[in-house]
């Protein structure tokens, strides 16, 4: 690998090698999402617990203020919206120059296996890859599922995942599910957890991170279940200590009531 593809990958990561992402790019297909109406507000507190941030290059431009000193994963896929005929129907929003301009570490493109639009959010991915791999940019890749939300099950994400990792993606982030380490073994490259809609319980959230990281994950790129969570710092700082310091689903719960405090 080239030394600028691994120096942007390793930015990205801890020394550990594990990954906290914190995404705030729902507002691209979701409008003002509850509780990401500010991002740059949302964001504040929480970001010091968080490896890089996943954004577009609106939210970045507009609410991120440029002395942030934490890596952008750049999302550059989209097109759709909530309220249109098809989710899946994504194509890629934004340039590699306008990439290289906001001093993107990687950036982030949804693929819809199994949808309609199967092969142009595949080729949207390899168009991507193509365009970053002169530049040594990491591309990592979305398992997207759209409103079909009972898709995810290991079998199916295992495919997904296997498919992106084959088109060149150098990082896969899909969902938790039962049985994660099939998942994971037949992704050749690293796979990060996104979180989904937020959980009942700090509990929950607490116990499908650890599982998957004790099944081979290298981190999270989990939003909602932090920034809509009545606690954001406290979250953040118990599922930071999962994903860097080995915490158990025990301690990360103390460590959420001790923040609470
Ligand atoms: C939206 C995304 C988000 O980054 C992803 O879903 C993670 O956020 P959350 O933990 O809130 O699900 O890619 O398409």
């Amino acid at each position: 690998m080239d030394w600028g593809m691994e120096n942007r990958l390793k930015n990205l990561m801890g020394s550990d090698g594990h990954c906290f992402f914190m995404p705030i790019d729902h507002g691209y297909f979701q409008g003002p999402t509850r509780c990401l109406e500010k991002p740059g507000v949302t964001i504040a507190p929480i970001i010091q617990y968080c490896d890089a941030l996943f954004v577009t290059r609106g939210v970045l431009r507009s609410a991120i203020p440029s002395s942030l000193n934490k890596p952008v994963i750049l999302r550059v896929s989209g097109g759709t919206s909530m309220v249109g005929k098809n989710l899946a129907n994504e194509e890629i929003t934004t340039s590699i120059e306008d990439v290289i301009r906001c001093n993107a570490s990687a950036v982030g493109v949804s693929v819809f296996v199994g949808s309609e639009f199967e092969k142009q959010t595949l080729l949207n991915l390899s168009k991507m890859v193509n365009a970053c791999e002169n530049y040594g940019i990491p591309v990592m890749a979305v398992t997207a599922v759209g409103k079909e939300m009972e898709k995810r099950d290991a079998r199916y994400l295992g495919l997904a995942c296997r498919i992106a990792a084959e088109l060149g993606a150098k990082v896969v982030k899909t969902y938790w599910c039962e049985n994660f380490d099939k998942v994971v073994c037949g992704c050749p490259v690293p796979v990060v957890m996104a979180g989904g809609p937020k959980c009942n319980t700090e509990k929950e959230v607490f116990e499908f991170v650890y599982d998957g990281m004790t099944k081979g994950a290298i981190g999270i790129n989990l939003g909602r279940n932090v920034w809509q969570s009545p606690q954001p710092v406290p979250m953040a700082k118990a599922l930071n200590a999962i994903i860097h310091k080995k915490a158990s689903v025990k301690q990360a719960q103390d460590i959420f009531k001790e923040a609470k405090k």
